[in-house]
């Protein structure tokens, strides 16, 4: 083998580890397995910081679904979950957010806001309380789901 020849093969060997590496990073999401068995998100403190945020709107929407059913409120409900659903929150989401996650986190995050989306149109097409009750338990397991498998980094 030549001189030049070895160098090609070298060249095209670090070349196929760098694209497998950035294809890993792209479609596996960063993350690993943590101590208490949840996989921890390989996110920064300003994405931590962005989803605990969004995490906390949520459940202030679960809690004002569960108000007003209280009264049977149903236009109330149809208020709560208003720019909770998809078009509003995947769009707000960092790109660069998107990247650094497994798709499976995204996927319950998208479903998780297609049933707020669900329980607006249930709302609006007059559902009674048990109705948007089961929904909303629906809606809860999404939310287990998730935190039973995934957590934040500690360090920040
Ligand atoms: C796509 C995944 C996912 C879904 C779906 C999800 N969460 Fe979370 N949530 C997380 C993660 C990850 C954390 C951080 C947990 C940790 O690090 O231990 C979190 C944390 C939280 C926190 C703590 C916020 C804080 O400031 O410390 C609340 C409250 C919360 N979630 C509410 C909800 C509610 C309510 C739902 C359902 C309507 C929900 N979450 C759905 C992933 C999710």
């Amino acid at each position: 083998m030549s001189k030049l020849t070895k160098i090609s093969w070298v060249a095209l060997v670090l070349w196929v580890f760098t694209i497998a590496g950035i294809g890993l990073v792209i479609f596996k999401g960063g993350a690993e397995p943590g101590e208490d068995g949840r996989i921890e998100l390989a996110v920064n403190k300003d994405e931590k910081r962005f989803i605990l945020g969004e995490m906390r709107q949520m459940l202030e929407t679960v809690q004002e679904i569960v108000v007003a059913l209280e009264t049977d409120n149903i236009k109330a409900v149809g208020e709560a979950v208003e720019g909770k659903g998809v078009a509003d929150m995947m769009r707000n989401t960092p790109k660069i957010l998107i990247t650094k996650v497994p798709p499976e986190f995204m996927g319950l995050g998208r479903a998780m806001h297609a049933n707020f989306d669900a329980i607006g149109s249930a709302a609006a097409d007059g559902a009674n309380t048990k109705k948007i009750l089961a929904m909303l338990g629906d809606q809860l397991a999404q939310c287990t789901a998730c935190h039973s498998t995934y957590k934040l980094p500690e360090q920040f």
